[in-house]
């Protein structure tokens, strides 16, 4: 089991894509173990993008991801990292291929809707980042929910 770190980016939250990309993730089968809605400060969003500080496109990958309200989201799963990447498509919205959620919502590089975690390390280091009071540990039993 993985557990990866998925963020709704201000686009997708104001264009209310929300509820959609959420039942995408549950459909597929992966388990939400995290979900809350923040405004990113600068400096978390400076921590998640790090990796991409010398890029020609960080300093706007900051002010729009600083620009509104995120969706932040753990979810679980058998290699749930590959399987949330291949759910969002690839980075630009124009080539990614309908079915996936950039593919059938994104026009654009930026503003692509939807972020996923792209490797184990990337995952524990978000996941910490924005859940630093961890995420919800429980099994899936529809059965004991439905009866009493
Ligand atoms: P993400 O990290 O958001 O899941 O997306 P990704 O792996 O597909 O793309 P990545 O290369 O990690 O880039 C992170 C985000 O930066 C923005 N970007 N803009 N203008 C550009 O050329 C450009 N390239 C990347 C995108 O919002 C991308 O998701
Ligand atoms: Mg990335």
């Amino acid at each position: 089991m993985q557990t990866t770190y998925i963020m709704i980016k201000p686009d997708g939250v104001q264009r209310g894509l929300v509820g959609e990309v959420i039942t995408r993730f549950e459909n597929k089968g992966l388990r939400l173990v995290g979900l809350k809605q923040i405004i990113p400060s600068n400096e978390i969003a400076e921590a998640h993008y790090a990796v991409h500080k010398e890029r020609p496109f960080y300093s706007g990958l900051i002010d729009f991801i600083t620009s509104g309200p995120v969706v932040a989201m753990a979810w679980t799963g058998v290699e749930a990292i590959k399987v949330a990447r291949n759910l969002i498509g690839p980075t630009n919205g124009r080539e990614a291929a309908p079915g996936t959620i950039r593919g059938d919502f994104a026009m654009d590089i930026g503003h692509n809707i939807i972020h996923g975690s792209d490797g184990e390390e990337t995952a524990k280091y978000e996941l910490e980042l924005w859940f630093p009071d961890g995420i919800a540990e429980w099994q899936r039993d529809a059965e004991s929910q439905i009866y009493e």
